[in-house]
């Protein structure tokens, strides 16, 4: 979503504002903006749709002085993403500019009423409305107008304001979207989130729902909605740039998927102390955690996934009724909580996804207790949370997310035991059994991650199965064509038809659409390899427990799609190779994810491809079944020519609903 970046100090603000735009590209967007004021209170606008890359041409050769700047880089929700909605924002004059990151839900209401008092509007934003209504309020101070305009918004926002008229002072203020403060020496930034500051700062305010900043290059305070001052803690901020840089990879994804034996061993070091669990946050006494008799996890995409797969954890080391649900789907539902009895574990990396947030504090109204698995430190979950498990990835920069959704299982099944061990559920024995089987993983992963050629060969080979299929279509093209002999129908033909194949190709493997079978432990691995393959290759690609396959699916199957079924070794072993045989009985074509040494498997009549994974527990297989997944989708993407790390239309961290 939306990323904001804003400074003031003696250096030049143009510089440092696209580089912290460039470190906030991963959050996903579609056009950019930087305003800059120098001390004589001239202002440099430039806005442009597209990538950073064409706003930061137009600044080379170009000398752009000035102290103070607020940038932006957005994610269209009201109005396409060209160069009029893009950020910064003003009023009728150009003397108050705004950028901004969330949605004003009342912006309609708001627009007509500035209508009648004489204001023209020059976009289709939500966001234009802050910045009239912050040239309303201005009688001679920028803190006090932007106080009352916020007073004004419905909605969520993240509020950075500079004013030509107090070239001194940026402002800025949150509801419900993510801002941060980074403190400086004789310099002080604003930002969406801490990669963009990171190279010039470690000290970091995190500003709260309601709050407001008065910030100037020595001097930082922070208000409540009635402008009252309030004091804030710093925080330092102990990880450095190198998690957010590429390091000679192709790609953060793959950098990320390469991280995760060591994402793995470091979590486990952190959460096993003489073989027992800690966590050092939760906030909930053993008391509370044991009168616990049901828990309803809440989280979306990717992290909804992982909440899935603690289901089936949960449950197996407890014994207790888990429910799972979408966040956006939990808010709006009858939320069924009894209080003192009921833990809600909301699940989230960038822990600021708007529906997640919104189902916390729906619970938490009704008397929930919350327990959070989030992986940003300080985020908006894990601050409103009672207690927060941090689930120890590191920053994960690519959009789409892999060593954070490992970190995330690995969190349940670790949760798990803690819980087992409170309301002894478990032996002590099996406790020791699996706390050594966990600690086997990181390797098992690295043993995985050595065979990537094998990956790489198979998504190849499909890479070249979808081109070839295409190139055949142009050669029915071209053939059609010849057979015309009035060559204004022969145009029109070539004309449709080129649209035609334009729409396939631009669909990407329209007529090779992806299905992903598994069942019980390994049915949320097939829902995620489905994701992590479309997400980042546009395919359509279908993610179905197993057993579900004669309900609908099977309709789909012939020579063209790929199915891909997770057949490791496990109590449903038998039941996915009789899906297998369904599926080849009807001339499918099957890539298995099996155990290294399963023969059967490797038969010509169950698989076209195989690829293995290490023996192992078939209740931690979910750990290892990720890794190939996750190769797959990223070597078909790569083969494709796609944008791995920023695919388009989506977004990082979903700070609007
Ligand atoms: O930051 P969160 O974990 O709350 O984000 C949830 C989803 O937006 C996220 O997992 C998304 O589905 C990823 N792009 C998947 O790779």
């Amino acid at each position: 979503m939306c990323g904001i970046v804003g400074y003031i100090g003696d250096k030049n603000a143009a510089t440092i504002l696209i580089e912290g735009l460039r470190s906030l590209e991963y959050r996903g967007y579609d056009s950019a903006g930087i305003a800059i004021v120098d001390r004589r209170k001239r202002l440099f606008l430039l806005k442009k749709a597209g990538k950073l890359k064409a706003l930061s041409d137009c600044l080379i050769n170009r000398h752009v002085s000035g102290h103070l700047g607020i940038g932006h880089t957005r994610w269209a929700t009201h109005g396409e993403p060209n160069e009029a909605n893009a950020h910064p924002h003003y009023g009728n004059t150009r003397d108050f500019l705004i950028v901004h990151n969330g949605i004003i839900e009342n912006h309609h209401e708001l627009k007509q009423q500035l209508r009648k008092d004489g204001h023209r509007f020059s976009s289709q934003t939500d966001t234009e409305v802050a910045a009239h209504l912050v040239e309303k309020f201005y009688k001679g101070d920028l803190l006090k107008a932007v106080c009352r305009a916020i007073g004004c918004l419905k909605g969520s926002f993240a509020l950075g304001v500079i004013c030509m008229h107090e070239p001194d002072v940026l402002v800025a203020a949150r509801k419900d979207s993510p801002l941060i403060i980074g403190l400086g020496k004789g310099e002080n930034f604003i930002a969406s989130d801490v990669p963009a500051i990171l190279s010039r700062t470690r000290d970091i305010i995190y500003l709260d729902n309601n709050e407001i900043a008065r910030i100037s290059k020595d001097e930082v305070k922070v208000f409540d909605a009635k402008c009252r001052e309030i004091q804030k803690k710093k925080v330092r901020i102990n990880w450095n740039t190198d998690s957010a840089e590429k390091a000679g990879f192709a790609h953060f994804m793959i950098k990320e998927i390469e991280e995760q034996p060591q994402v793995i061993g470091r979590i486990l070091t952190h959460r096993i102390k003489s073989k027992q669990v800690v966590f050092e946050n939760l906030n909930l006494s053993r008391a509370q955690l044991k009168n616990i008799t049901d828990i309803q996890i809440v989280a979306c995409g990717t992290a909804y996934h992982a909440g899935l797969c603690g289901k089936y954890i949960l449950e197996k080391m407890l014994r207790i009724p888990i429910n799972v649900d979408t966040s956006s789907e939990f808010r709006y539902r009858e939320q069924i909580i009894t209080k003192g009895r009921t833990l809600i574990i909301p699940v989230s990396q960038s822990g600021e996804t708007a529906d997640t947030l919104a189902s916390l504090r729906a619970a938490k109204e009704k008397g929930a207790k919350i327990l959070s698995l989030c992986n940003v430190v300080g985020s908006s979950i894990a601050r409103e949370s009672d207690g927060v498990i941090y689930t120890l990835a590191g920053p994960e920069i690519s959009v789409a997310s892999t060593k954070a959704y490992t970190a995330q299982l690995m969190t349940f099944y670790l949760l798990g035991l803690y819980l087992a061990g409170i309301k002894k559920t478990i032996a002590d024995k099996t406790v020791l059994n699996y706390l050594s089987k966990m600690k086997k993983i990181p390797a098992l992963m690295r043993d995985i991650l050595k065979n990537q050629k094998r990956v790489k060969k198979v998504a190849h080979e499909y890479v070249h199965r979808y081109h070839y299929r295409l190139a055949e279509q142009f050669k029915f093209l071209e053939d059609e064509i010849v057979q015309f002999q009035d060559p204004v129908k022969a145009l029109e033909f070539a004309e449709k038809w080129a649209r035609l194949s334009h729409s396939a190709y631009g669909r990407r493997f329209g007529d090779f659409p992806f299905l992903y079978l598994g069942r019980n432990v390994n049915y949320p691995s097939a829902l995620e390899g489905a994701l992590k393959l479309k997400e980042i290759t546009y395919i359509s690609a279908e993610g179905y427990a197993a057993g579900e396959m004669k309900h609908g699916p099977i309709a789909l199957i012939d020579e063209f799609p790929l199915v891909v079924c997770i057949a490791t070794k496990s109590a449903v072993y038998e039941k996915m190779l009789s899906n297998i045989r369904e599926i080849k009985a009807r001339k499918g074509t099957v890539l298995s994810i099996a155990t290294r040494g399963d023969k059967e498997i490797q038969k010509k009549e169950y698989s076209n491809y195989v690829l293995e994974i290490p023996e192992i527990d078939e209740f931690f297989s979910p750990l290892l079944v990720a890794l190939p997944l996750q190769m797959l989708a990223y070597h078909i993407a790569v083969g494709l020519n796609c944008d791995v790390d920023q695919p388009r239309n989506l977004a990082k961290s979903v700070t609007v609903e």
